[in-house]
């Protein structure tokens, strides 16, 4: 397999040898001087002036940085829209940047560590964006500087930091450029606290009743908000992660369940010690907690009043995010990743059918439906990297999921969603991340992000995740013949990612069209424009060391589909990750995340700010044009 990795696909992708190595100048770029007016305009170093011209890239590609700022393509300019802890809603207190805001006064300012989000127009002047607050960063949270809350009130102000902001937005005059619209009565917190409702198959389940809520459909709060979706009918979708690091307990002799292992629930060792303060996290006094979270939520941004959704039908898992489309015969389809080492790639096929004439008919959607997972094989000839796959149902009753496999009704297949894919045989994955649907000929791809524990016992390689020790992850994807409902399909590897500078030859090298200029690891944020254009973002290792030589800091790059190039667009701050990518509706805009930018203590983002504070960014061209164009 080593060897041919560099032959395969070879039609579609750019031969690397033509182009310019620019190896040495990786540690003195990212100049990306802050001006005066908050706009950094001086851009990352541009590469290769020799590139064969791309209609579809119409920038020059940057070299990698290393330094504490952004560095973006030549002829564009990056600022920050809004940073963790500015006033948001109301009456909100102003942000004290030595973590002196307690948590009510948090409940009104923007959340922490904003990574999916979507912009939603109202008219070409006004937008509202949703934003989801992953988590946050204990030791700038807190004005003790603590990886821990030590208190109620840390926990309290831990909650107000999490969630979901809806934040108004306003052109600026004629131009690309936008800013917070405040006040505005739809600029809204939703947190760890907020009330929400279940709906769909597991709705009232007894594995959903806790002592707070007998109903079983009644929830507070959502967390671990990674990633994100958009509905056809204007709603937003924010994908609940890693919610079993806010459960545990103190109670020395607790034994976890089969099913709480399954979600990786370690009860004694919690990340964040919310159950040591807060009961409705302890999972020896309320069991049935952890169960309640782990879904994905709708959120409806223009309502400010409305109650936020979780809907069982799209399953229980760590999900990454929730790409949306609608299949030709009408029905809405959305495909999801569940991040963790081996864990599986899902798709949700709606029973109904999108009515865009009558948008509230399409609030059954996500309630009504099936559950598939995806099976990746190789093809009939043994090809590398690529094969063909099919979706299996997660429907009970059939394909072993029965009573004596363990499930006893629906509900528990979906509430158990990771056993359930298991018992039908879907394929594990290298951390399944986001998914995005090209607008122009439906194919999805996948960013898998990495899995150091590839080839291990228990972890064999297979056609798709096709390499031990896979430190620098891939983009798969798959063509269901234009029709998303298909049951099978055929798929490739978009990019084997890795690093021909530490690994010229090999598979840790990539595929043809990672080069030396372009080289990076762990792609996890994915996004299509409607031109086209597939934006990468990464999250991966930043030492520019040994295997990551060369790489710099987490990135944001751009690909075509078609060649398969890949160019360097921008480059975030130290330490941080760049996610979340949308547009305004002219494709003029490009918002994307810093998020957790010097999370190893190193980082002054934005503006010199003495404790680093992730941010929204907003990129526009000088010359007011289309981004990537
Ligand atoms: Fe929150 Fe898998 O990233
Ligand atoms: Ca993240
Ligand atoms: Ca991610
Ligand atoms: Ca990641």
């Amino acid at each position: 397999m080593t060897n041919n990795i560099e032959q395969l696909n070879a039609d579609r992708l750019i031969d690397p040898t033509r182009r310019k190595l620019l190896l040495g100048s990786a540690g003195a770029v990212g100049l990306a001087g802050f001006l005066g007016g908050g706009i950094w305009s001086v851009s990352g170093e541009a590469l290769a002036a020799d590139l064969p011209a791309n209609k579809l890239l119409g920038f020059k590609g940057i070299a990698a940085s290393t330094a504490d700022d952004i560095a973006i393509a030549e002829g564009y300019q990056a600022e920050v829209l809004i940073s963790w802890g500015e006033p948001l809603v109301d009456g909100a207190a102003a942000f004290d940047p030595n973590g002196g805001n307690s948590a009510a006064e948090q409940e009104k300012q923007f959340g922490d560590n904003n990574d999916g989000m979507s912009f939603f127009p109202i008219d070409d002047n006004h937008g509202v964006m949703a934003i989801n607050n992953e988590y946050v960063n204990e030791q700038y949270l807190f004005a003790h500087g603590g990886d821990k809350a030590t208190s109620l009130e840390d926990v309290r102000k831990s909650q107000a930091a999490h969630g979901v902001s809806i934040v108004a937005v306003k052109r600026v005059g004629d131009t690309p450029r936008w800013e917070v619209e405040r006040p505005s009565r739809y600029n809204r917190r939703i947190t760890a606290n907020t009330p929400m409702q279940f709906s769909g198959p597991a709705a009232g389940h007894p594995l959903l009743q806790t002592a707070a809520d007998p109903s079983g459909r009644q929830v507070l709060g959502t967390f671990g908000n990674c990633a994100n979706g958009k509905t056809p009918w204007g709603t937003y979708l924010t994908c609940e992660e890693n919610f079993d690091t806010y459960f545990g307990t103190q109670q020395a002799d607790y034994q976890t369940t089969p099913e709480q292992q399954r979600y990786t629930l370690k009860a004694n060792e919690p990340e964040r010690n919310w159950p040591d303060f807060d009961p409705r996290f302890d999972v020896a006094k309320n069991p049935h907690e952890f169960n309640r979270h782990g879904w994905i939520v709708e959120i409806d941004p223009l309502n400010p009043t409305s109650t936020p959704i979780k809907h069982t039908a799209l399953g229980r898992f760590k999900h990454e995010n929730a790409a949306v489309t609608v299949a030709k015969n009408g029905r809405l389809v959305v495909y999801m990743g569940d991040d963790e080492r081996g864990e599986h790639i899902y798709k949700y096929v709606s029973k109904g059918k999108v009515d865009s004439a009558n948008p509230a008919n399409n609030r059954s959607l996500l309630d009504e439906g099936t559950l598939f997972v995806a099976q990746f094989d190789g093809d009939a000839n043994g090809t590398p990297l690529k094969g063909k796959g099919r979706w299996i149902a997660l429907e009970f009753g059939k394909n072993g999921l029965t009573p004596e496999n363990g499930f006893r009704d629906a509900a528990e297949v979906l509430i158990f969603a990771r056993k359930a894919a298991a018992q039908v045989g879907a394929t594990k994955m290298d951390r399944p991340e986001w998914i995005a649907v090209n607008p122009h000929d439906g194919r999805a791809y996948c960013t898998l992000t990495n899995n150091s524990k590839r080839g291990d016992e228990g972890m064999p390689l297979t056609p798709a995740n096709p390499r031990p020790k896979n430190i620098y992850g891939q983009i798969i994807r798959w063509d269901e013949g234009g029709d998303a409902t298909a049951e099978h399909f055929s798929w490739d590897m978009f990019a084997l990612c890795g690093n021909p500078i530490a690994h010229p030859e090999g598979m840790y090298r990539g595929t043809p069209n990672i080069t030396a200029e372009n080289t990076f690891n762990s792609p996890d944020g994915l996004g299509f424009d409607s031109a086209g254009r597939l934006w990468i973002l990464t999250d991966g290792k930043y030492s520019n060391k040994g295997d990551y030589q060369g790489q710099g800091n987490n990135q944001m790059l751009v690909g075509d589909p078609q060649s398969g190039e890949i160019r360097r667009f921008m480059v975030g701050p130290k330490s941080c990750e760049l996610t979340g990518v949308t547009f305004a509706q002219d494709y003029k805009t490009l918002f994307v995340n810093v998020q957790h930018p010097g999370e190893e203590g190193d980082s002054h983002f934005p503006h010199n700010s003495p404790r680093p504070r992730s941010s929204v960014i907003m990129i526009t061209r000088k010359d007011g044009g289309v981004i990537g164009a």
